[in-house]
């Protein structure tokens, strides 16, 4: 089938399978490979991207069924300035290996937009191998202090 997408500002047409995710038409026929396929069955967030300005897991979302603009970690930073979620997670060391860190960055942007209450909470579904935690939780208020919309 015929779709098109919005994505970060640009119209795409792509003819895809109906059982296609919109993960696999970044990953495999747009080429944009920020979004991660980690579990690829919704437990990781790895390939978190904001649909209509809200986080999705794109690995749980078929590609035909997306209506509204879609974001990915690319998106953030069209001009190469980073965004001010980036800009933290830098400051405040919230990385390793950088597998899970695009999804946790549009996590946090959504969680910084929306002014949680809870932001352990809220990222709970982000989840990473490594010991930052703490540092993602830093980066979060850190953006918060900022203008951080994208
Ligand atoms: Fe989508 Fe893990 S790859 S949640």
């Amino acid at each position: 089938m015929e779709i098109s997408l919005d994505i970060n500002g640009s119209p795409e047409r792509l003819s895809v399978e109906p059982g296609v995710t919109l993960l696999d038409a970044l990953r495999e026929r747009l080429d944009i490979t920020g979004p991660k396929k980690g579990c690829d069955r919704g437990q990781c967030g790895a390939c978190t991207v904001h649909v209509g300005g809200r986080p999705v897991l794109s690995c749980l979302t078929l590609a035909a069924t997306v209506r509204e603009p879609v974001t990915t970690v690319e998106g953030l930073a069209p001009d190469g300035e980073l965004h001010p979620v980036q800009r933290a997670f830098a400051d405040q060391d919230a990385m390793q290996c950088g597998f899970c860190t695009s999804g946790q960055v549009m996590s946090a942007v959504a969680a910084v937009e929306q002014d949680v209450p809870d932001v352990r909470e809220f990222m709970s579904g982000n989840l990473r191998r490594c010991a930052a935690y703490p540092n993602i939780v830093a980066a979060i208020e850190q953006a918060r202090s900022t203008d951080a919309s994208v």
